[in-house]
């Protein structure tokens, strides 16, 4: 989809704005870009909302990035951006995976910004010694040798098996979504995660209507982990998307975007 560039301080943002209305903030996973959400932007764009879909920084067609990008720096990138597009209205904050890890960030730093949180297939708690340790190996291999190898490696663990399987659409888009990372972005990112910090003791102090998205057969956040993030939020809704892996707004878009205007519209 086509986006306009804002440049919003020391780096400018590849961004998408569709529609008009309460503004809805979409941050996508790792290693990708805001066409993950292809299938909800014109949705519920043409739902009344105002979707803004940026590529994070050092991703998709946005500024590359340099060493290491902290969530706290993509969650004031996104603070920045919001202030450059002159959006006053608190935000749907909406993130998968590294977009949640971002999301916890966003509301201990910009919580006047936020209306409503949306997690889809994320986690609240930091990497054990051996995840953050094959985060920083990763990060110098794409370095030297860049991403070609990582959709092999990834998108079997991104995708259900009946997705991976059936579904050559997807499997297809996730992979040229991949291969066009810049690898000093990727690298940065997964600095960026392993440092991240624990961030459960955080969530009975969410005090904004979330709704918690998880696929069925999500092997990287899997149900159990995203039920007790719900359980610990006051305000919470938990949605299981039937079928789907770890990307359930790719894998399972309709269901998605189901339990995405259900709960914009009830909250
Ligand atoms: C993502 O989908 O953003 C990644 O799985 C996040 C991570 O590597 O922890």
């Amino acid at each position: 989809m086509q986006g306009e560039r804002i440049p919003i301080g020391e780096v400018t943002l590849n961004v998408v704005i569709r529609g008009e209305g309460e503004p809805v903030l979409l941050a996508h996973g790792f290693p990708l870009d805001h066409s993950m959400w292809e299938a909800q932007i014109n949705v519920l764009a043409a739902e009344g909302y105002q979707v803004i879909a940026p590529d994070l920084r050092g991703f998709g067609e946005s500024d590359p990035a340099t060493d290491k990008t902290t969530m706290a720096q993509f969650a004031d990138d996104l603070s920045r951006l919001l202030a450059k597009l002159n959006v006053t209205q608190p935000v749907t904050f909406c993130g998968l995976s590294m977009g949640g890890y971002i999301a916890w960030q966003f509301f201990q730093r910009h919580r006047t910004r936020l209306a409503r949180l949306i997690l889809c297939d994320t986690r609240a708690n930091d990497d054990d010694e051996k995840v953050a340790r094959g985060r920083l190996v990763m990060a110098a291999e794409v370095e030297r040798f860049g991403v070609a190898k990582v959709p092999s490696t990834m998108v079997p663990k991104l995708l259900s098996p009946i997705s991976f399987e059936k579904n050559a659409a997807v499997v297809q888009s996730l992979e040229a979504m991949i291969l066009r990372q810049d690898p000093a972005g990727v690298a940065a990112a997964q600095r960026g995660m392993a440092e991240r910090e624990n961030v459960v003791h955080l969530l009975p102090t969410i005090d904004v209507p979330t709704l918690v998205i998880c696929g069925e057969a999500d092997s990287i956040t899997p149900p159990d982990v995203m039920q007790e993030i719900a359980a610990a939020i006051a305000d919470s809704q938990y949605v299981e998307i039937a079928g789907a892996g770890h990307m359930a707004p790719m894998e399972r878009s309709v269901e998605v975007n189901t339990a995405i205007l259900n709960f914009l519209k009830t909250s």
